[in-house]
């Protein structure tokens, strides 16, 4: 796969895109990664990227003409379209679905807003909208970041084990079970007997229980699209009922 990113600020990608599983993707030439400095396609001596916005307001707003140009340039640069993507507050929200489309792509190219955001007519050259949640960044490079790391363990041979993305958090729609290594015991606390004797089967089941526990804990909201069993679905209900009997503490 190959990952282009469009920015004013190249640098801020050097580390985080060059180390642990990404930089070994990298080498591997599982991924390939470059970035262009949005600076290139200015036509002035400052080398400007930003201007103020029509109709006053603070802040400052993303010139088109550069940013035009360069994605039209970055696009041309293999025979295959890149598919392109603004990062953006006001995007669609970046999860772990998005991360497997993404993932399908041969190009992704990722626009990395500054200031205030893209001037309107730029998000026609967009084929989608990102956020990576609803906050604030000063600029679309770390959600950019954010988003390859996420999109590029997929790559197949990238993660050392197969399965690893199989079984965690959101790929089954719900979150991990929880994990134990050695020691045994830790702080007087014992890791679970069950993980300890070597029948499968019931390790599975165990784990199974505990994601769809803790999911029903911490995230119920993602019960609603994971693929659960009709024991299981009644399982969740008797929680319910018996949370809902349960007088509220203070
Ligand atoms: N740029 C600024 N904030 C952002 C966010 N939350 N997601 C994506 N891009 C951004």
């Amino acid at each position: 796969m190959i990952v282009d990113v469009l920015t004013i600020f190249p640098e801020m990608f050097e580390g985080p895109m060059s180390t642990s599983m990404i930089g070994l993707a990298r080498e591997r030439g599982l991924l390939e990664f470059r970035t262009h400095d949005l600076r290139d396609w200015t036509s002035d001596r400052h080398r400007t990227t930003d201007d103020s916005p029509y109709g006053g307001g603070p802040g400052m707003v993303m010139k088109p003409e550069p940013l035009g140009r360069a994605i039209e340039a970055i696009q041309d640069l293999d025979d295959e379209h890149a598919h392109t993507v603004f990062l953006t507050p006001s995007g669609r929200r970046f999860d772990q679905s998005t991360a497997e489309e993404l993932s399908a792509h041969d190009r992704v190219l990722f626009v990395c807003g500054r200031y205030e955001g893209f001037d309107a007519r730029t998000l026609s050259l967009a084929d989608e909208e990102l956020s990576i949640g609803d906050y604030v960044l000063t600029g679309g490079e770390l959600a950019a970041m954010v988003v390859t790391d996420a999109v590029a363990r997929l790559l197949p041979g990238v993660l050392g084990h197969e399965d690893s993305a199989v079984d965690e958090s959101f790929s089954t729609g719900l979150l991990e079970y929880p994990q134990y290594t050695r020691p045994a015991v830790w702080q007087d606390i014992e890791v679970p007997e069950v993980l300890r004797n070597g029948d499968h089967a019931k390790i599975e089941a165990w784990r199974r229980r505990k994601a769809v526990e803790l999911t029903l804990a911490r995230r119920p909201d993602l019960l609603e699209h994971a693929e659960l069993t009709s024991e299981e679905n009644a399982w969740i209900e008797r929680e319910k009922d018996h949370a809902d009997s349960q007088p509220e503490e203070d």
